[in-house]
């Protein structure tokens, strides 16, 4: 059985040949050239986050403050990265988190589907936000046969939400994921500065546009009276009002498993458990809504409160050895979000493929040189250390 590693034979194979690679490699170089390559509203917005944005540099910086146990001759030469996840047999352990403006990061603006279609060519599955360039039976369409989940913003308005939830089921998605952080939107002083972000410009809202739900609440439609459509979209985009006893409401919505995204409190976990869900989302939105803490602090605490429940972690995660950490720490899948906004910048699905296929390698020889065959060994106990 091959090795997800392998892929980098074929970059060193190919050099011999004279094929110069021209993607990075690293998250450093990656991020330096979409700053390069973006226009600059849009870079503020994807790298920008809340307040000092001391939240989204802890949580790059708490993977540090982890290490790995290496453990030799343990016979890891073949490793096995599968997960279960929510019913679903993934090849890997890694997701792409709902990025909602990823629709515009791409070079031809339509980053969802390059995203959908990177999740074909990779397996790795696409959690597609509800801000969308794309409607989002389009995205679904573009995932051949890699499962996708769907990210709800919970609109104001019930049936707004009711039809969100029901075309997701209907496109195929294998999973709801509901967002309960951004009920408002978070003080991110680099939009503030630009006086502007990408949704208030009409960006990323399609599937509203494509809402027949969404739509009727209009006078008239969102062609006619483009501004209208926004503003009646910024009012009712958020759900101030939701709260634990809403969660009945979003369980009844669908058969599909559900789960809540931005939980890091052991409380909660426990809350959500009682409540239903299938599964647990451990995030702080990469430090761009609250002032928090590192999101891995949490991870531990959550994952011990979700006992059997699967718990998705994103937050910082910038390398294939920080998915490890994450991984050894008891997430059973890992979001990546920034990187992939900022491949998506460099040549859309093509280039998010090859960030995929670059952290999937390095997620394996991780693994596999610190001498942890699967997941498993992993999460056996004293493979991740705090330093
Ligand atoms: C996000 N995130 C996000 N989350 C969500 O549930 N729905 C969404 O539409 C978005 N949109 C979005 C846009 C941009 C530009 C970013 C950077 C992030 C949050 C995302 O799912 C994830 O939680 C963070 O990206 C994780 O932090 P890092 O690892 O990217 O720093």
């Amino acid at each position: 059985m091959a090795n997800f590693s392998d892929w980098q034979l074929g970059v060193y194979l190919n050099g011999l040949m004279g094929e110069v690679p021209t993607l990075p490699f690293g998250f450093a170089e990656l991020e330096r050239r979409a700053a390069e390559t973006m226009e600059p509203r849009l870079f503020d917005y994807v790298a920008g986050g809340a307040g000092d944005e001391q939240t989204q540099s802890a949580n790059v910086a708490e993977f540090a403050a982890y290490g790995l146990l290496p453990r030799m001759l343990s016979g890891a030469a073949q490793r096995d990265l599968s997960v279960s996840l929510l019913g679903l047999s993934l090849p890997t352990p890694i997701l792409m988190a709902p990025v909602g403006v990823i629709g515009v990061c791409a070079p031809d603006g339509h980053g969802d589907l390059a995203a959908a279609r990177a999740a074909a060519e990779t397996g790795v599955p696409l959690i597609g936000s509800t801000l969308m360039q794309d409607p989002l039976e389009d995205v679904a369409a573009a995932l051949g046969e890699t499962p996708g989940l769907f990210q709800l913003y919970t609109p104001a308005e019930r049936d707004v939400a009711e039809s969100l939830v029901h075309r997701a089921e209907a496109a195929g998605y294998r999973g709801i994921v509901v967002t309960l952080d951004t009920w408002t939107l978070g003080y991110r002083p680099r939009d503030l500065r630009h006086g502007i972000f990408p949704q208030l410009t009409g960006a990323c809202l399609a599937n509203y546009a494509s809402d027949p739900v969404f739509r009727s609440k209009l006078a008239v439609s969102p062609e006619e009276d483009p501004n209208a459509f926004v503003g009646y979209w910024a009012l009712t985009f958020g759900n101030p009002g939701l709260t634990w006893d809403d969660v009945a409401w979003l369980r009844s919505l669908t058969p599909l498993p559900l789960v809540l995204k931005g939980i890091c409190a052991p409380d909660d976990v426990r809350r959500a458990r009682d409540a239903g869900v299938d599964g647990i989302y451990c995030s702080n939105h990469g430090g761009r809504q609250a002032a928090s803490a590192p999101a891995l602090s949490f991870l531990p605490g959550v994952v011990e409160a979700a006992g059997d429940l699967p718990v998705i972690f994103d937050s910082g995660v910038r390398s294939g050895a920080d998915i490890v950490k994450a991984l050894a720490l008891g997430a059973t899948a890992v979001g990546i979000g920034r990187p992939y906004a900022y491949a998506a910048t460099l040549g859309g699905t093509d280039s998010i493929v090859h960030l995929l296929r670059c952290l999937l390698a390095e997620v394996d020889l991780t693994m596999g040189l610190n001498g942890y065959a699967d997941l498993a060994a992993l999460r056996d106990g004293g493979a991740v250390f705090r330093r």
